[in-house]
Formats: structure tokens, C-alpha cells, sequence
């Protein structure tokens, strides 16, 4: 098939690739001349582990073309079209920020073509969506929705092998367009209407965060009583209604789409109709743990008499350099404003306009290291030599 690909951040980019080495022809479209630059000449614009085999494949490479406006692109001979643009949250109206969705399909609505199928791959609830249609005068109906699992870090495997795919819609025509695009995957395939396929992908981005921050109110817990944690944890996973997979503790939860969803899944209803308080409350207790995880860091540094605290990964999670909402600057943000002596150590991300080193040999000796998140195995063991010579303590949040 021909598909074009609207933005090219994490969600397009894998996605246009993925679809490419699958054999599609892929236009990619992005307002970021900077970025399409760099894409036309090879280059990724951010690390997600595998995608550089598949993008610079000669074969794929061929497949596929980057544009920088919506006029380059050939929309005769289109099928099928992503939205993948972002849906940040509007920190002065507390929604989703809809500008770019806004501009996208403003420019698809000046198409007098009804027969591609439009595809919000973007996480954005149906009413937002309603009013964008409206002010841009689209009609809704002829809109279909493919909400997006992926994780960064492993985003290309989740491309390959989803859980489920889930496309929304009412336009028949449209929904057999893009079932017949993921016949080939191993895995069910959920028609449903628009508003159940952007709950389903809104209700997945609640539950993962409850499940984090439960694990983390379960840690703080096990600490307050002298439990032992792992042990504690391995006795409550092992229950197979509860599952020890994506059961472990954080110094909090972060990311591009959590916070945000969190925020929007609330205002899918008005309160004083529907009370939701266990889903209303997950970002305070997220908010809650990060100020733990910061104490506890503070009362090991000083009783162990150490001078510098060093957060050990800068991105939200292992395997990606997206900085965006991580846990990593929240906390250097707060000690900071502490006057306490705070600095990055990340091998692979550089966050150079803050106190950061990159090499294990540049951390002073008597200094607290905090690590974020699982690191790959050879830098945790020369972590572990290097602090046992220097006089340095490391902290996991999940022992
Ligand atoms: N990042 C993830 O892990 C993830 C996972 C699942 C779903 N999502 C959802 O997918 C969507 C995209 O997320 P992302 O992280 O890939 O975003 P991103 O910020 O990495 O990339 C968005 C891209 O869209 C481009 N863009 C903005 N307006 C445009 C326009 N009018 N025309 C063309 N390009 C335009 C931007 O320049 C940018 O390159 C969001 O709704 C997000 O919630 C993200």
C-alpha cells in the first residue's frame, strides 16, 4: 500500500519504518524542516534501539520519502494515512493541547479525496477530535482510529508483535482498509466505534501508572514496616491474578504519555456526575512517591556523611534519550532548589545544560549514586566496583 505518515516523532517514525520493511511505500510528513533534513540524509533524530537496522536498509530506504510540506506528496495514490503528531497537555486549560492535530487535518481536509482512509494515530479523546473536525469543517464520520501501544525503548518489537490492534470507526470501507493492512499480524484485531477504541488506549495508559504507583505506595509501605521488599513483592506477584511482570518500583513514574493521559482521562467526565477516586488520585500518588524517593535520598546521604548525590540515567526510562517529564529532572530540579549538590551521570543521554558527566571515572569519590532505572548489566557492575573503591553508596529503589 502507499501510506503517508503525518510527524515523525517516536510513534510516526517507528510505525512509516516499520511499514516500509513490510514492503509499503511511506511518505513521511513533518513540519520540522530540520528533522526531514536529517531523515533524507540517513540520519535518526533520536536512539530507539533496533530502528537504525530498519531505517538505513537499502531496500526500505528506497520505499520511502520525507517532505517538509503537504503540497510534495502524491495524494492520488495514497491509502492510507497516520496522524501521528503530538497531543501534549495544555498546562492553561489543563486538555489536550489539540494546535497540531488542528493543523494536520486542516491540511488533509483541503484533499478532495474521500477515498484515502484518515487514521488518528495520535492519543486524543473523540470530543477533541469532534471539535477539531468542526472547526475545520471535516467530517468526522469519514475519520478512523488506530491508537498506539508502543513503548519507547522497545517500540520496534511492539511494532512487529502488538499485543492487539485496535481501530476505531464507522466508516466500513475504511475499517476494512486497515484490517486488511494488519492481516498479516499475529495478534486480534479489535474493531470497535471511535470513542471505545480511544478508551481502550486511555484506560491502558491509566491502568500501567496505577500498577507503577501501587508498587510504589506497596514499597513505601514494606520500608515503614522493616519488610523485607523483594521478598514482599515476589509473594504478592506470584499471585497469577496479579503477575510479577511490570511489578516493580521506580523513584516514580514519568514519560511523554502518561502524565498527560492521566490528566485528559479525567476529563472524560464531569465530577459532579461520576466520582472516579481511585483513577482521579494516581498522579498524587506519584507526585507523593517522587518526594519519598527525594527524602530518602537525603537521609542516606547525610547519614552516611556523603557530599554529592549523582542520579544515575537521565531519560524517563532505559533505552530511550526522551527526556521528556522524567523523573531524573524532577528530582535534580528539587535538590537543586535544596542547595544540595546534584549531578547527572548517564553514559548514553547528554543532558549538557545541567551538572552531568557521561564516565563512571568522573564521580567524586563519598557520593550517593541514585540509580533511575535498571542499567544494562556491564555499567551496574563497574557502578558496584567503582563504589566499593570510593568510598560511594548506591541506591536501587527496588531493594
Ligand atoms: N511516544 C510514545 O511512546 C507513544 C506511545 C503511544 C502513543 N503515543 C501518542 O502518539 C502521538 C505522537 O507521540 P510522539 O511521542 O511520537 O510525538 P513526538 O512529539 O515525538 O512527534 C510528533 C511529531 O509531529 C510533528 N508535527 C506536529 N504537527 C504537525 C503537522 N501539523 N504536520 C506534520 N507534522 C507535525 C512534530 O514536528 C513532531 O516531529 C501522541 O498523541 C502520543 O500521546 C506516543
Amino acid at each position: 500500500m502507499n501510506i503517508v505518515i503525518v510527524g515523525t516523532g517516536y510513534v510516526g517514525l517507528v510505525t512509516g519504518v516499520g511499514f516500509a520493511e513490510q514492503g509499503h511505500r511511506v511518505s513521511f510528513v513533518d513540519l520540522d524542516s530540520k528533522k526531514i533534513d536529517y531523515l533524507a540524509n540517513k540520519n535518526l533524530p533520536f536512539f530507539e534501539p533496533g530502528l537504525g537496522d530498519y531505517f538505513t536498509n537499502e531496500e526500505n530506504f528506497q520505499r520511502m520519502s520525507f517532505h517538509d510540506n503537504y503540497q510534495g506528496l502524491s495524494w492520488d495514490e495514497t491509502d492510507i494515512v497516520f496522524i501521528c503528531v503530538q497531543t501534549p497537555n495544555n498546562l492553561e486549560t489543563n486538555s489536550v493541547d489539540t494546535k497540531f492535530l488542528e493543523s494536520a487535518i486542516t491540511e488533509i481536509s483541503k484533499l478532495d479525496n474521500q477515498d484515502i482512509t484518515i487514521t488518528v494515530k495520535s492519543t486524543i479523546p473523540p470530543y477533541e477530535i469532534e471539535n477539531v473536525c468542526n472547526n475545520v469543517g471535516y467530517d468526522k464520520k469519514l475519520l478512523t482510529f488506530n491508537p498506539e501501544f508502543l513503548r519507547e525503548g522497545s517500540a520496534v518489537h511492539d511494532f512487529f508483535n502488538p499485543d492487539r490492534v485496535v481501530i476505531g470507526g464507522l466508516n466500513l470501507e475504511k475499517i476494512e482498509k486497515l484490517k486488511q493492512l494488519y492481516s498479516t499480524y499475529d495478534a486480534e484485531i479489535i474493531i470497535t466505534d471511535p470513542i471505545s477504541s480511544q478508551l481502550i488506549k486511555y484506560l491502558a495508559n491509566t491502568y500501567l501508572p496505577m500498577r507503577l504507583s501501587f508498587v510504589n505506595e506497596a514499597t513505601r509501605l514494606a520500608k515503614y514496616s522493616n519488610a523485607n521488599l523483594q521478598d514482599v513483592l515476589k509473594g504478592v506477584g506470584l499471585d497469577d491474578r496479579i503477575g510479577s511482570h511490570y511489578f516493580r518500583p521506580s523513584p516514580s513514574w514519568g514519560g511523554s504519555c502518561f502524565p498527560k493521559d492521566l490528566v485528559e482521562v479525567n476529563n472524560f467526565y464531569k465530577e459532579d456526575e461520576l466520582n472516579l477516586p481511585l483513577i482521579s488520585n494516581i498522579i498524587e500518588s506519584n507526585d507523593e512517591h517522587l518526594k519519598w524517593t527525594v527524602n530518602q535520598l537525603i537521609s542516606l546521604k547525610e547519614s552516611n556523611n556523603l557530599e554529592k548525590i549523582y542520579l544515575v540515567g537521565a531519560a524517563f526510562k532505559e533505552d530511550t534519550d526522551d527526556l521528556r517529564n522524567s523523573p531524573t529532572l524532577d528530582i535534580y530540579k528539587i535538590l537543586t532548589e535544596m542547595n544540595i549538590e546534584v549531578l547527572i551521570l548517564d553514559p548514553q543521554v547528554e543532558v549538557s545544560e545541567l551538572a552531568y558527566i557521561s564516565e563512571i571515572k568522573d564521580v567524586s569519590p563519598n557520593s550517593l549514586l541514585s540509580i533511575m532505572y535498571p542499567q544494562k548489566e556491564e555499567f551496574g557492575n563497574n557502578l558496584s566496583e567503582f563504589c566499593s573503591k570510593n568510598n560511594c553508596v548506591i541506591y536501587y529503589p527496588w531493594s
